[in-house]
């Protein structure tokens, strides 16, 4: 169940190479776009030994980010600031349904048949050894914007700014047992979303990941029991027209909101193994901006 970062942990985990998931596809437009364009790309292998030395000495494109990673690590994945330049910038209106896909197999596996003729017309499929194109973890999907400052580029901009979370799916419902996550199935849903059509014209950077929360808030050291919350993030470059005057809010810091203490990044083991939802459980990443104010982001 819980990753614990144990030797024999890390043993089982390089065998699955491609056991996690990015997101590397938009649709905007009623259209899919290729994989990768408008997502700045992540280096793998990637080195986070330097930084902390209590975990994997280094990551594959779908592994895991924690908390006690580099900072541009969590706001964006493993070395997004160099391929932040060569990423292009999606033209949206506020106001317009995006969806993304994801991927769970490395990119040198990746086929031309996993993006063109997807069932359903899914952004993703793979059909290779029984794999689906799913989440395997029990979590919510959490989208943010970040708003590139006054006077910097797009291409430059390192996430340091204030994030707003401006879309999350995460249970159906809070009464079905084991409990039912939206995205933790054989068939997950399309994950479609409105950029809230109050967000003012700006380039922004779009966050998507799914947090599978952590047991405890230690930051645990490898041979110690426990798991720190598990994310996936990758982020786009959007340029937001808009004739919204309103300003854009002023949101939460990253990597800070992810935390182990803060909110919905440690859970039960109750509510790990789906058993029954903590009280006052919300998702993590701050609240929901629903365009007008913000509102506490808890299952319903
Ligand atoms: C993205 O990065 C991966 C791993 O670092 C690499 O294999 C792949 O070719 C890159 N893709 C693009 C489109 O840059
Ligand atoms: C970014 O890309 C531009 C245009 O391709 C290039 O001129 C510039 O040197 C690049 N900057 C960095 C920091 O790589
Ligand atoms: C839930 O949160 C409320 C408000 O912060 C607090 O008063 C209450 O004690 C909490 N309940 C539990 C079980 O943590």
């Amino acid at each position: 169940m819980a990753l614990r970062l144990t030797f024999a942990a890390l043993a089982a985990v390089l065998q699955i190479v491609n056991g996690h998931f990015t997101f590397v596809r938009l649709k905007a437009d009623g259209e899919w776009k290729e994989p990768l364009q408008y997502i700045r790309n992540k280096t793998s292998p990637y080195d986070e030994w330097k930084y902390v030395d209590s975990n994997f000495l280094y990551r594959y494109y779908n592994w895991p980010t924690y908390y006690v990673d580099r900072p541009e690590s969590v706001r964006c994945g493993r070395g997004n600031m160099d391929h932040a330049n060569a990423t292009e910038v999606l033209k949206v209106r506020a106001g317009d349904t995006i969806e993304i896909a994801q991927h769970r197999g490395d990119p040198s596996e990746w086929t031309e048949d996993d993006f063109k003729n997807c069932p359903d017309n899914r952004g993703t499929c793979y059909h290779k050894e029984g794999w689906n194109m799913d989440f395997n973890h029990p979590g919510p999907l959490v989208v943010h914007l970040s708003k590139v400052p006054e006077g910097q580029d797009i291409h430059t901009y390192d996430g340091t700014g204030d994030w707003v979370k401006i879309h999350s799916r995460g249970l159906a419902n809070t009464k079905d047992r084991p409990l039912n996550w939206e995205l933790y199935r054989a068939d997950p849903p399309h994950l479609e979303f409105k950029i809230p059509p109050q967000t003012p014209a700006g380039k922004y950077l779009m966050r998507m990941d799914v947090v599978w929360s952590g047991l405890t808030n230690q930051y645990i050291k490898i041979g110690e029991p426990g798991s720190l919350a598990q994310m996936y993030p990758s982020c786009a470059h959007l340029d937001i027209q808009s004739d919204s005057r309103a300003p854009f809010p002023a949101g939460v810091k990253i990597p800070d909101i992810f935390a182990p203490e803060a909110p919905g990044m440690v859970t039960s083991s109750e509510m790990a193994n789906r058993l029954q939802l903590d009280a006052n459980y919300t998702y993590p990443g701050g609240p929901l901006w629903d365009g007008e104010k913000f509102i506490e982001d808890k299952p319903v």
